[in-house]
């Protein structure tokens, strides 16, 4: 299975963002993930379509905006526009997930699927069809630098078997606290893509933290 590192912008210094990326990109990073917050959803602010767009500006690499934020679908079209690659919503704040998803793809877009911590797998199996990743939380979201949550582990491996038995090839994504201490676990529970805030963006040299991380769980079997 391919290991996709996805560094969080969220850790990164502001000031200089499209450095921050081109460095993540010549690390090695398979993606660069955005993480929106409204304020609303989760208790703190980030960013929206202009943040996006300099991104996309800097980088060639997909751009996978997860969207802390309700009402997700009136963000869809800008966020599209400023050159998302893919936009992944939260089920918690997508009643009508179905629409939302295939709504995304009808806008040229990857079609991602959230979980938080405390919130079981419910109606994924209903839309494996139309999803293109599922992402489960590895810690409330909010901030970065928060500690793993263990129990993911096992939902983990629960997500891996319900995208098996649906047969959907979408990417299984865990974002929070993901550092080398804790990706082993992760990656042998069946995720192939990670996101890495605080673990790229505090290390003496973030693009070598890049590869320790590949490393990792290439070097598990
Ligand atoms: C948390 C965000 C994450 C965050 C991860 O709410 O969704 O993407 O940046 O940060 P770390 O890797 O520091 O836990
Ligand atoms: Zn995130």
């Amino acid at each position: 299975m391919k290991v996709r590192i996805a560094p969080s912008i969220l850790s990164a210094d502001f000031g200089r963002l499209a450095e921050e990326i081109r460095m993540c990109e010549e690390g090695g990073a398979d993606v660069i993930h955005l993480d929106v917050m409204d304020g609303r959803f989760v208790p703190n602010i980030t960013f929206g379509a202009k943040v996006i767009a300099t991104a996309r500006k800097a980088t060639k690499l997909p751009l996978d905006v997860h969207m802390m934020v309700l009402e997700p679908e009136n963000y869809f079209e800008s966020f599209a526009a400023a050159g998302a690659t893919g936009m992944t919503i939260h089920v918690e704040a997508a009643p009508h997930l179905q629409r939302q998803l295939s709504r995304i793809r009808e806008l040229g877009c990857l079609a991602g699927a959230a979980v938080n911590p405390g919130t079981s797998f419910g109606g994924i199996r209903e839309v494996a069809g139309d999803l293109d990743l599922l992402l489960v939380m590895t810690v409330n979201p909010g901030f970065g630098g928060q500690e793993f949550i263990p129990a993911s582990v096992n939902k983990v491996a629960r997500a891996r078997h319900i995208l098996d038995e649906m047969k959907s090839r979408a990417a299984l994504e865990v974002d929070g606290g993901i550092a080398r201490d804790t990706i082993e676990k992760v990656w042998r529970a069946g995720a192939d893509t990670f996101v890495a805030g605080n673990a790229v963006f505090t290390a003496q040299d973030p693009k070598a933290e890049i590869e320790a991380l590949r490393r990792i769980c290439l070097e598990t079997v």
